[in-house]
């Protein structure tokens, strides 16, 4: 099944109706994963191998906005600065908005406003991908229910089926070919005290994106066929410290499920390593903090950068041992 195919299956007739509005505009979280996603079952539908569950991060996202332009081309804007069309990001934008235009109509002009540091690595595809469905299920007032818009917002990044919402989110891998099963849900569990703290430890570009590291593992890690048992043992770990706030459970089950998922991309070949001598002196620094007595775990992504995880009450100790941390609460942005 083709990407077009499965906006067929949920838009049907919806899909060669005009435009209801002249413009809207939406925002959505980003999502950081506890319990990963990496690889793909299907690589057109993003159907990934696992489930995965991700906290979003309130306030920090993109907002969207989508205007109907008589322009010959669509117009991409990203915090005011044009962006290329002919880049990657511009053609999986475009690419996306075509999906819903079934005769090439209407052109749009796209104002994509993110107040993510760009450098943390911070999937900014999922916050955008996630913006881009619901805005474009207002403006065409098409009233999707929100797991039809997590289907949609994953055809353009795995991860954005996420960002639909707030809070603890769990993205179920699905069974069926045609990934109608393949959506995310909220879990309605709070936790106020909860801390991520962004730690920027390089701003280099990374080498490679996730989309092709996760499918070179995929094909070449000899250890990859471990990883979907330990998915399946983290995430009922990470759900049960959710229920009943057990912070270092959950804090250590998010760690390792991150260490395995880039031991799995160090034994890919050629290798594949998002980490810098300076992500291993932080982990270092973590790991001593923690034989110390502080209750500090970190979570990794395809970047060098570390996501800490922490309570409210450690915030104070947290700033002043990483100069320049970025503290968020994800449950009281
Ligand atoms: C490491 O969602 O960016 O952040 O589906 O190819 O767009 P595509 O990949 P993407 O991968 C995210 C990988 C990750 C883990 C996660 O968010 O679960």
């Amino acid at each position: 099944m083709k990407k077009y195919e499965a906006v067929r299956a949920i838009l049907g007739n919806k899909l060669y109706v005009p435009p209801k509005y002249a413009s809207a505009k939406a925002y959505a979280p980003t999502n950081i994963a506890l319990c990963k996603y990496w690889g793909k079952r299907n690589q057109e539908l993003n159907l990934p191998m696992t489930s995965s569950l991700s906290i979003s991060l309130g306030s920090k996202g993109a907002t969207t906005e989508l205007m109907v332009s008589t322009h010959a081309h669509d117009l991409v804007f990203l915090n005011n600065h044009p962006v290329d069309l002919t880049t990657s990001f511009g053609r999986r934008l475009i690419e996306f908005l075509d999906l819903f235009r079934a005769h090439g109509m209407p052109r749009f002009i796209v104002n994509i406003e993110s107040n993510i540091p760009i450098a943390a690595g911070l999937a900014s595809s999922a916050c955008g991908f996630a913006a881009l469905a619901i805005v474009l299920d207002q403006l065409f007032d098409w009233e999707l229910p929100e797991y039809q818009l997590s289907i949609l917002a994953r055809l353009g990044s795995g991860s954005a089926s996420r960002s639909i919402w707030q809070g603890f989110v769990e993205w179920h891998a699905g069974f069926r070919a045609d990934g109608m099963d393949s959506f995310a849900e909220p879990i309605s569990e709070s936790w106020p005290e909860l801390c991520i703290g962004l730690l920027i430890v390089s701003e280099k570009e990374k080498m490679i994106s996730s989309r092709d590291a996760m499918q070179r593992t995929v094909t070449t890690s000899p250890l990859y066929s471990a990883w979907p048992s330990k998915v399946s043992r983290d995430l009922s770990l990470v759900k049960q410290a959710i229920s009943v706030q057990d912070f270092s459970l959950l804090g250590r089950t998010a760690e390792s499920n991150a260490m395995t998922m880039h031991a799995t991309m160090l034994s890919a070949w050629p290798t594949i390593s998002y980490m810098l001598p300076e992500t291993l002196l932080a982990m270092q620094k973590i790991w001593q903090l923690r034989r110390d007595g502080l209750s500090l775990y970190f979570t990794q992504d395809a970047g060098p950068n570390l996501k800490l995880l922490f309570l409210k009450q450690d915030a104070d100790i947290i700033s002043q041992e990483f100069a320049g941390v970025d503290v968020l609460q994800p449950f009281l942005e």
